[in-house]
């Protein structure tokens, strides 16, 4: 009875041991997640508000609205407090951030106020009418793809 309990303490201190280890192992694991959910978050609003554009459902203001202020809200969050320098592709395990964002952080900085400068326009134009929609999401789209094309590093 005794020699389990003790063996049952020891694999509970082993698996305590591991986690801290794996913890310790990636200190930005936590902060990756995190600016993975806000794009990610960015993204499925994008997406809504591309399917009217793109004609797969019907324009809708009330939603095309909310979608767009959801982005200026998140874009609005975004900041180098989800980017710390050291958690660029390669050291971070699940990290696609290039590490030129460091090298050149001002531009880095430009490309998120130009994403909230984008995001502000489509707040104020996305339910006004799907021509103002398409004009306002080409806009932002472009913002999107100039910061990925510099400093995320494509997949496979
Ligand atoms: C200022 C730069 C910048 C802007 C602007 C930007 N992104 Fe990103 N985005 C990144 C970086 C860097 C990564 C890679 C982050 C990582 O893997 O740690 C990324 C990753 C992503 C991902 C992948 C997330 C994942 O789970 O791997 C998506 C989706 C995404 N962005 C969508 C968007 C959308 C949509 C917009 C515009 C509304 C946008 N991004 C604007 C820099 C930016």
């Amino acid at each position: 009875m005794k020699k389990l309990h003790l063996l049952g303490l020891t694999s509970a201190l082993i698996l305590t041991g591991l986690t801290v280890w794996a913890q310790a192992e990636d200190p930005f694991a936590d902060i990756v997640e995190t600016r993975h959910g806000l794009m990610m978050q960015m993204a499925a609003d994008v997406g809504k508000m591309g399917a009217m554009v793109k004609g797969d459902v019907p324009y809708d203001a009330a939603v095309a609205a909310k979608a767009a202020s959801n982005v200026a809200a998140v874009a609005s969050v975004i900041s180098m407090d989800q980017f710390p320098a050291g958690s660029e592709v390669g050291k971070s395990p699940d990290s696609f951030a290039k590490a030129e964002i460091w090298a050149a952080q001002d531009d880095f900085l430009t490309k998120i106020a130009d994403l909230n400068t984008a995001a502000e326009a489509l707040k104020a134009s996305a339910g006004t009418d799907a021509d103002s929609l398409k004009a306002g999401i080409t806009a932002l789209g472009k913002a999107c793809g100039a910061c990925h094309s510099a400093y995320r590093q494509t997949e496979g």
